[in-house]
């Protein structure tokens, strides 16, 4: 080749490269803003250092009723309650984000371990605060629910919520042990007496857990259903975190009792086994352990039930390539799925395996190829061009589903406003939210890709928790491979 040729070509071949890398979206400046969206979640006493700063104290009587403090933690959604079942999952994949992904994570560990901490200071009270009980959520949520107020002005009951061992909780403690043993190994290193406590306690919680069966549906009725409750049953939350924490034998009989039968194609604040299926395939994977093989099967089987082009997928999508599960706040599931992708996509890279789907080669590229698609069409890369973070890009969600960001901040507006009053002035309102929830991840668009951007519809514009933690993982992998 000639010369000058040669240099036409690499200056092309430049070109299209940089395009290509300014064609993705900016995955920093949305991992930064999906972890920022902790902040508006927070009740009790914000710090001096609070960035949403439309967001005031709230909830600071929190316990009372039962005579303990169990301020703090994070509302679930648009709502003003404190549910911990999707609270510790929350918890939970914050801190196997934080643990998997941590060098990707960079700048934004701390943050990270920041929005962790909110939740587990609380989640420690809610353990430690009564010999015999686990305290599992503040505020009763059928009145919370007739109610449009903010956080700061709430006037619903802060009724308390507990399992003990004539009412057992195995689901909640469970998960509540998981998140507080993932937390436990976040803080290893830069706290290492945090980090014990927080395995101390979650020792205490899983006696309590495997100690008195039951589901803590079956025990609270109302006050945790139909908005939390336990459907998948509770056998395997979070055993495996535990695992991983302590590779203490005696759980590991416990794994066993893993149901190899269940076909779950989800993953979800309430079905665990995809989860447990993938953190256990780390272990034959990475560790070279034989006898965990069994669970790589089956995560390789998971992976089979979501891949569009594989013949045993199970799993929907719409016209414009997002996955597409239940009505009801679809984007969880695809930011949960898309977790497990990355992450089961990271350990087979790390072990050089592969495995077929059917008579399909499956490659951790296949996989990583899946999940940039699903985090670009969450970014704006859809039929829409909307973007489903709040705050990111040039169009997203204006009427979000959330009270406090549907109506002024009390800075702006210090009077109260009443139970009634928000229904009326600003629920019901077609104005944009007053106040932006930057990083907030939305239910999202139905099967057709359509999105209707109305505060009335939680389906589709009500943000959550676990929504977002569950992204963070995805958000900090593409971050570090397409780095502007
Ligand atoms: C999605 O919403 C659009 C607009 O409201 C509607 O026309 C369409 O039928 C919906 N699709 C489904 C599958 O519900």
């Amino acid at each position: 080749m000639e010369r000058r040729e040669a240099s036409q070509s690499l200056i092309l071949f430049l070109f299209t490269f940089l395009v290509f890398v300014n064609g993705h979206p900016n995955y920093k400046d949305a991992l930064a803003k999906s972890i920022l969206f902790f902040q508006g979640q927070r009740s009790g006493k914000l710090p001096v250092n609070q960035e949403i700063a439309w967001r005031f104290d709230s909830g600071l009587t929190d316990g009372s009723d039962a005579n303990v403090d169990l301020k703090g933690g994070y509302y679930d959604g648009g709502d003003n309650v404190k549910f911990n079942f999707p609270m510790a999952f929350t918890t939970t994949m914050l801190s196997w984000s934080a643990v998997e992904y941590a060098k990707r994570l960079g700048l934004q560990l701390e943050p990270t371990r920041v929005a962790i901490r909110w939740a587990t200071d609380y989640l420690l009270k809610c353990a430690n605060a009564s010999p015999g009980k686990l305290y599992v959520g503040v505020g009763e949520p059928n009145a919370d629910h007739k109610c449009w107020e903010r956080p700061e002005d709430m006037t619903t009951p802060r009724s308390v919520y507990s399992v003990s061992s004539d009412k057992p909780g195995s689901d909640v403690a469970a998960e509540t042990t998981a998140a507080l043993a993932a937390a436990s190994m976040v803080f290893r290193k830069v706290d290492p007496a945090y980090s014990k406590l927080l395995l101390e306690t979650s020792k205490k919680v899983w006696k309590f857990a495997i100690n008195y069966r039951g589901s803590y549906s079956d025990s609270l009725g109302t006050a945790v259903c139909p908005f939390y409750c336990s459907y998948s049953g509770y056998k395997v939350n979070s055993i495996t975190y535990k695992y991983h924490t302590t590779n203490d034998a005696s759980y590991f009989n416990f794994l066993k009792s893993l149901d190899a039968n269940d076909k779950s194609d989800i993953f979800s604040w309430d079905n665990k086994y995809a989860g447990a299926r993938v953190l256990l395939a780390r272990q034959a994977l990475l560790n070279k352990a034989k006898s965990f093989e069994p669970f790589n099967q089956q995560a390789q089987d998971f992976m089979c039930s979501i891949l569009p082009n594989s013949p045993s997928s199970t799993t929907e999508y719409t016209p414009g390539g997002l996955i597409y599960k239940l009505t009801q706040v679809n984007l969880q599931y695809v930011t949960s799925i898309t977790f497990l992708l990355t992450t089961y996509a990271k350990y087979m890279a790390s072990s050089s395996r592969k495995f077929m789907c059917g008579n399909i080669l499956i490659t951790p590229t296949i996989i990583r190829n899946l999940a940039k698609k699903q985090v670009d069409y969450i970014l704006g890369e859809n039929p829409l061009k909307m973007s489903y973070m709040v705050g990111y890009g040039e169009r997203f969600p204006t009427r979000v589903h959330h009270r406090g960001s549907s109506m002024p901040s009390i800075k702006s507006h210090p009077k109260v406003i009443s139970c009634k009053d928000g229904f009326q002035s600003y629920f019901y309102s077609s104005n944009p939210n007053p106040n932006v929830l930057f990083g907030a991840i939305v239910g999202g668009p139905n099967k057709s890709d359509a999105f209707s951007d109305d505060r009335t519809d939680y389906s589709q514009t009500e943000p959550a928790t676990y929504v977002n933690a569950a992204i963070v993982g995805p958000l900090a992998y593409l971050a570090g491979s397409y780095s502007k």
